[in-house]
């Protein structure tokens, strides 16, 4: 009673709770997309929630979906609800904690260094550091074995992305100081740290300290590099270093180093969460792991000579299995904006007031048998044009007033409006790793299925749970698998 006399008349339905300031903080947290698919049944699509004290609203769906990652900068505002967990984590200047417009142009300087030409030069060292890390490993010596692959799945990510984006010296220290510093500077990512983010308790004075560290590595990285320009090589780093803001400005030192730690921390969770659901999943389906080796077989040869980044293109299941894991599995649940002035919502009764916070949960529409046939069921063969799961939106591609491209200052970006399939997110803060991550991903599950057969421990179909606790979303641990080498 109490609720509906303190919701105002064009405010979005309450999910019931029973005490203010808790709210749905835990049913919500415990599991997001249950919570979302729950109230959506009872309220529809847009409804309000309490999480932390805070009234956040959450509109599903392509239209919501729509509303939230493509409002008006006028409108919406990410780094109102970011900042207080990047910024002591990546460091001042950069990303949440400078003007959006700033953000913009930072963007697109990362973007140039992510070409179709540096693919091709990322491809042979991504396969290089798959195959060396499963020959020295001890957990993969012999014949098979069970391992908890999740552990396994971020060291591969953090190597391989290391080593692509930052080239090899920095990939060096990663076997020395730098995986421990950067496992620090990752507690500050903790959910707990919206709120306690300026505590001086123990994790985050270790984080501190990591920041400190890690961007005096890079800075010393960039001076030794402008001492001897005649050696640098061409990479993320270099194209940073010879970048210039539209005021003329040349990117200072530290917002470079500070932009090379956002670079690696934005990649790392969302793959390496990716790469070890993709593994515990064909786990689950050994027909697809096997499938997925005649595909290289046959459109690559049977000896299957060293991957390149066009062979890639010419193994489209091994696209798929990519495609259809962050599906169901997309790492970010939950995207958040803060509301910055009254935001009607068009067809509806509703205005979003400007002490709601917008919550946009992608993974609704891809999970939902609208748009997916058999939503839950992992199927990478239903990315086919002829298969009878494939997607709507396959068969159907979006009209081009839906596919609009826009350019927010970092190059022409698809809106995305009306796509229910949307893991990298839409809009001004759409995702400039996508392409990056995808031949990274491809890579190693290419060279992983050269190398292993897997199946479930206890050779069943089954798939583990998802942990929810942390900010972007994994298996629960251990997620053993077995795994047997190909002769
Ligand atoms: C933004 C997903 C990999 C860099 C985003 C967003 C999503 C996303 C959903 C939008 C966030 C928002 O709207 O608030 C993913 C997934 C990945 C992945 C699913 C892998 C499977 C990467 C990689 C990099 C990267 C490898 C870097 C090389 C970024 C950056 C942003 C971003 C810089 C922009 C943040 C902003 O503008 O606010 N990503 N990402 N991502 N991602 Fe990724």
């Amino acid at each position: 009673m109490q609720q509906v006399l303190f919701k105002k008349p064009n405010e979005p339905p309450m999910v019931f709770h029973l005490f203010p300031l808790i709210g749905s903080t835990i049913t919500y947290g415990m599991d997001p997309p249950t919570f979302f698919d729950k109230n959506r049944k009872k309220y529809g699509d847009v409804f309000t929630f309490i999480l932390l004290g805070k009234k956040t609203t959450v509109y599903v769906g392509p239209k919501g979906n729509d509303f939230i990652l493509n409002g008006k900068i006028k409108d919406v505002c990410a780094e109102e609800i970011y900042t207080v967990l990047t910024t002591p984590v990546f460091g001042k200047d950069v990303v949440y904690d400078c003007p959006n417009s700033k953000l913009m142009e930072q963007k697109k300087f990362m973007k140039i260094a992510l070409t179709t030409e540096a693919f091709r030069s990322y491809v042979p060292i991504i396969s290089d550091e798959v195959t060396s890390y499963f020959k020295r490993t001890p957990d993969f010596k012999g014949q098979s074995g069970v391992v908890n692959i999740c552990p396994k799945m971020a060291q591969i990510t953090i190597f391989t992305a290391s080593h692509a984006l930052q080239g090899k010296d920095i990939r060096d220290q990663f076997d020395e100081k730098l995986a421990d510093l950067y496992h620090d500077l990752d507690m500050g990512f903790s959910p707990i740290n919206f709120m306690l983010h300026w505590a001086p308790l123990p994790w985050n004075n270790r984080r501190d300290h990591a920041q400190r560290t890690v961007a005096k590595i890079y800075m010393d990285t960039i001076k030794r590099r402008r001492a001897n320009p005649e050696t640098e090589a061409q990479d993320m780093m270099f194209h940073l270093m010879n970048s210039s803001y539209k005021n003329g400005v040349q990117v200072p030192d530290h917002e470079i180093s500070h932009m090379m730690i956002a670079l690696l921390m934005a990649g790392q969770h969302s793959s390496s969460s990716t790469s070890a659901w993709i593994m515990l999943r064909l786990a689950s389906r050994p027909d697809i792991m096997e499938d997925l080796y005649q595909e290289q077989i046959h459109a690559l040869g049977k000896d299957l000579p060293p991957l390149t980044y066009e062979d890639l293109a010419k193994l489209p299941l091994n696209q798929a299995i990519v495609k259809e894991t962050l599906r169901l599995h997309a790492p970010i649940h939950s995207i958040m904006r803060a509301v910055k002035s009254p935001m009607p919502v068009p067809g509806t009764k509703y205005v979003i007031p400007t002490d709601h916070v917008l919550l946009a949960a992608p993974g609704v529409s891809a999970t939902d048998s609208q748009y997916f046939p058999e939503p839950d069921l992992w199927e990478p063969h239903r990315w086919e044009p002829d298969h009878p799961l494939t997607p709507s939106i396959v068969r159907n591609p979006l009209n081009e007033e839906d596919d609009e491209k826009i350019d927010y200052g970092y190059g022409l970006v698809s809106k995305g409006a009306g796509s229910p399939y949307l893991p990298f997110g839409a809009g001004r803060h759409r995702c400039i790793g996508e392409q990056f991550a995808n031949v990274q991903l491809q890579t190693i599950v290419a060279e992983v299925v050269r190398l292993f057969k897997f199946r479930n421990v206890d050779g069943s179909d089954k798939v583990i749970g998802t942990d929810y606790a942390s900010l972007f979303s994994r298996p629960l641990e251990p997620a053993n698998i077995y795994w047997e080498r190909r002769n």
